[in-house]
């Protein structure tokens, strides 16, 4: 039989099952139930009599919309079968005009940051609060956001990250309230907010508080298959210009697995939600005081935060290093090797996605890795991250796409404008944009990150893309 190199991977990974605390939400399949998994092999059939269109939906998929928005509290929510990327594009072709001038958190996902220069929009920065204790960046803080619009008052939307990676939420219902009263939109990359709400110790979902245009990962934390997403309006003036996008960037042949996997999920949530997930929450507590016991992490709680203003989201635990010369890279593979997969990692934290498909057997596993776990297992180099100050745009993001670029070494790049969006990893945040001045401080910082071997996206040998 002919080799199939991703058939024997999936094969592999499947029969060394190890705890799922990473994405997709259904962990590892045990969220869909038996009829179901028959459906998603079965059901992969193509728009045939009965089964509605995606394009148009008049019948099930209208109906199945339907209960969606009921449940998040919508003017009109939309199943998304390529991800939240495509609700985020749709969000910003139908909300805005091109030229038009938006506030955007620096941190935002490279879909927002495509969003932009596709739409050809002029982008005014906000600086995310980073917390140097939590070694993390929590998001903008509301002073910021207010700050800018005043000063620029002819912003006409805000885009944020609601929760971030770590799960992490800003002051949403301050940030709507300041733009209810400029009149400005507030469109939401909700990407890893699709079960808030769905019990009071979770933040609150964000359509609820108010948000014009949001857009939800349903694979990410709820029993959906990968791609798997949800687009809400609150706006009903947005939903003509929605649709019309919309069917712009959805694929003409649609997953019916995946819709079916997005119905499942709502109807999962609606009807069980509150309970599983305040037996996850219950579970989760549990196990953050065993493992902070251990004394080798400890788990962020809300009050961990440097910052009040900030929430967060239960449902994430986040594994944080107090030891100077301990790794969170090094716990993750530590974990990985001990058959814990985890989400993601930065210098200090080790961040885990749950959902309520994980058992108490995860939690123990998770929990007796930790308790084998020595300080030489996870012993590694840190890197104190350097502060981040947003550089002057010269020229929108959009003509710097449009404009000739030359490969130039970054000594030689200083006064120069950057071709390229470039992204050291940790802390995931820009240090440039397209369209932005090279000055000394990006050099510096560079240098720094690359002499620390920190992989930086958009640096090649020591060179990166100017405008010529
Ligand atoms: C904050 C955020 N927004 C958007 C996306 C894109 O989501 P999707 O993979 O569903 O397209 C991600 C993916 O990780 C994300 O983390």
């Amino acid at each position: 039989m002919s080799k199939m190199p991703i058939v024997q991977a999936l094969k592999n990974y499947i029969e060394n099952e190890k705890a799922p605390f990473s994405m997709p939400g259904g962990k590892l399949g045990r969220g869909f139930n038996e009829e179901l998994k028959e459906i998603l092999i079965k059901g992969d059939i193509t728009e045939i009599e009965g089964l509605d269109n995606l394009h148009n939906p008049q019948g099930i998929i209208k109906e199945a919309q339907e209960l969606l928005s009921l449940y998040y509290k919508s003017w009109k929510s939309y199943f998304l079968v390529n991800g939240s990327s495509s609700g985020n594009l749709t969000m910003i072709f139908s909300a805005l005009r091109e030229g038009d001038k938006v506030l955007v958190e620096r941190q935002c996902h490279k879909s927002i940051f495509n969003g932009i220069i596709l739409r050809k929009l002029r982008p005014v920065y906000a600086e995310s609060f980073y917390s140097e204790e939590n070694n993390m960046s929590l998001g903008c803080e509301l002073n910021t956001i207010v700050k800018i619009l005043d000063e620029h008052k002819d912003i006409k939307a805000v885009i944020l990250t609601y929760p971030n990676y770590y799960g992490v939420c800003c002051n949403l219902k301050g940030i709507i309230e300041e733009c209810r009263k400029r009149r400005v939109k507030v469109l939401i990359d909700g990407a890893h907010a699709a079960h808030f709400g769905a019990s009071g110790r979770l933040p609150e979902n964000p359509v609820k508080l108010g948000a014009d245009m949001v857009v939800m990962s349903a694979h990410k934390t709820l029993p959906s298959l990968t791609q798997g997403a949800y687009l809400h309006i609150n706006d009903r003036d947005l939903i003509q210009e929605a649709e019309r996008y919309l069917y712009m960037f959805l694929t003409t042949s649609p997953s019916y697995p995946i819709m079916a996997s997005l119905d499942y999920a709502r109807g999962f949530i609606m009807e069980k939600g509150e309970r599983v997930y305040d037996m996850l929450l219950n579970l989760i507590e549990k196990y953050k005081k065993l493992i902070n016991e251990l004394g080798i992490v400890k788990c962020i709680d809300e009050k961990d935060l440097f910052n009040s203003e900030f929430s967060f989201d239960n449902s994430r635990l986040i594994l944080h290093l107090t030891d100077v010369g301990t790794s969170g890279y090094k716990l993750l593979e530590y974990l990985f090797n001990k058959g814990i997969q985890c989400e993601m990692a930065d210098d200090r934290n080790v961040v885990l996605i749950t959902s309520p498909f994980n058992d108490e057997k995860d939690f123990q596993n998770l929990y007796i890795a930790l308790k084998q776990c020595t300080r030489k297992d996870i012993t590694g180099k840190n890197i104190k991250v350097p502060g981040h100050t947003i550089p002057k745009l010269a020229i929108p993001p959009y003509e710097a796409l449009n404009s000739s670029l030359e490969w130039c070494s970054i000594e030689k790049a200083l006064n120069k404008i950057s071709g390229d969006n470039i992204v050291p990893y940790p802390p995931g945040i820009p240090l440039i944009m397209m369209g932005e001045v090279i000055d000394k401080e990006i050099i510096d910082k560079l240098n720094f990150y690359i002499d620390n071997e920190v992989t930086v996206l958009g640096v090649a040998s020591r060179k990166i893309r100017v405008i010529s």
